[in-house]
């Protein structure tokens, strides 16, 4: 039987803001399998701000996304088709399948495709709160921001994939957190079906000094550990906050992805509050992995770790879909579904 693979390529680089003529969707047919190679139909596309970062031919951490080709993404997916004595028809699989329907990949080389378990948590989430994002928030709380019962945690981006999971994981620790996040919906979620202790909307506090005062509100005992996902006036106004010793996660600046300059304007604050800024990249630190997805596994199959999706519908959604989630359209994990 012949398949048909459809996918969307980066076709042209965007200056400022991206749009979807920066992106075309091609249709190719699916190759027969080399020995080694496993045919996976992909069933849920994740879409990240990172991907921003890599439209651009810039200096970053990472390689920029090659025009041309189908753009990079994690995906979840089942086994349609194998070569591969270590994956058969049926398999449940997270893999970097890319923005299309099938991906044929050597599953010989080695972390390219993970065989998942389903039984507990749904195959959806191995892109949110039992994959990289919330790896990310794990990653950036336990072992940068290292909160101590009874500290104040502050999240931006706090009701998003990462954001949403930083929030829940320092209340399990035994922390006072709040979160700021776009609009008073959003914020009202974050509260009642995440479980944070308040959250502040950023776009009620359109300058630094409403910002500031409603965050001194929020946490009368001050900050002490903040997740930083969006920069700019937000990352300023908390810094305001911070207590002596509190420390700094900086995960993303998202505020700043389209080439938006946004400068720190209080510096001497790191100086004077002794504080500790630290960034990271959560595919350098591999190690951790397993020891993050344990206990993110575990609240998500029990129900302790609370998580939100918002789904776009088929391959040919993924621009507009990736579009809205730089402006805040999304809730939660935003995804793509295939099947
Ligand atoms: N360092 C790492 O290894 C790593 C790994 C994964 C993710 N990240 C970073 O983590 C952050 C969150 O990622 P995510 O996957 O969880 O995305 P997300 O929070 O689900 O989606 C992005 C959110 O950012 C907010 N946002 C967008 N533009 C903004 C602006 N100008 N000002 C304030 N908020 C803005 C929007 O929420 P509102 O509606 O609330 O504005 C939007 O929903 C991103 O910065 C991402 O780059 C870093």
């Amino acid at each position: 039987m012949s398949l048909t693979n459809r996918q969307i390529l980066l076709d042209n680089r965007p200056t400022g803001e991206p749009s979807v003529a920066n992106f075309k969707l091609v249709e190719t047919p699916v190759s027969a399998l080399a020995d080694g190679e496993v045919l996976v139909r992909n069933h849920y596309l994740s879409l990240d701000p990172y991907m921003r970062g890599r439209m651009n031919d810039s200096k970053s951490y990472a390689q920029p996304q090659p025009l041309g080709e189908v753009m990079i993404g994690g995906t979840v997916g089942e086994v349609v088709e194998s070569r591969n004595s270590h994956f058969k028809a049926g398999d449940k699989v997270v893999g970097m399948g890319g923005w299309q329907e099938y991906q044929r990949v050597d599953a010989n080389q080695r972390g390219v495709l993970q065989k998942v378990d389903t039984t507990h948590i749904p195959l959806s989430a191995y892109l949110g709160a039992v994959g990289m994002p919330g790896v990310t928030g794990w990653y950036g709380l336990v072992k940068i921001i290292t909160p101590k019962a009874g500290e104040t945690v502050v999240v931006s981006a706090a009701s998003g994939a990462v954001g949403g999971a930083v929030g829940q994981l320092a209340k399990a620790r035994g922390c006072r957190v709040v979160g700021i996040a776009g609009g008073p919906d959003k914020c009202g979620q974050v509260v009642s079906e995440l479980g944070f202790d308040a959250c502040i909307d950023y776009k009620a506090h359109p300058d630094l000094k409403s910002l500031s005062r409603a965050l001194k509100e929020a946490c009368p005992d001050g900050i002490d550990g903040y997740f930083e996902n969006v920069g700019g006036m937000i990352l300023d106004a908390v810094m305001l906050r911070c207590n002596a010793f509190s420390r700094i996660a900086f995960c993303g600046m998202i505020s700043g992805y389209n080439g938006d300059p946004i400068p720190m304007t209080n510096p001497s604050l790191i100086l004077v509050n002794r504080m500790k800024l630290e960034g990271f990249i959560v595919s350098e630190h591999m190690g951790v992995w397993p020891e993050a997805l344990k206990e993110l596994g575990a609240l998500v199959a029990t129900g302790q770790l609370k998580y939100r999706e918002t789904v776009a519908e088929g391959i040919a959604s993924a621009p507009e879909a990736f579009l809205g989630l730089l402006k805040g359209k999304n809730f939660g994990k935003q995804l793509v579904k295939l099947v």
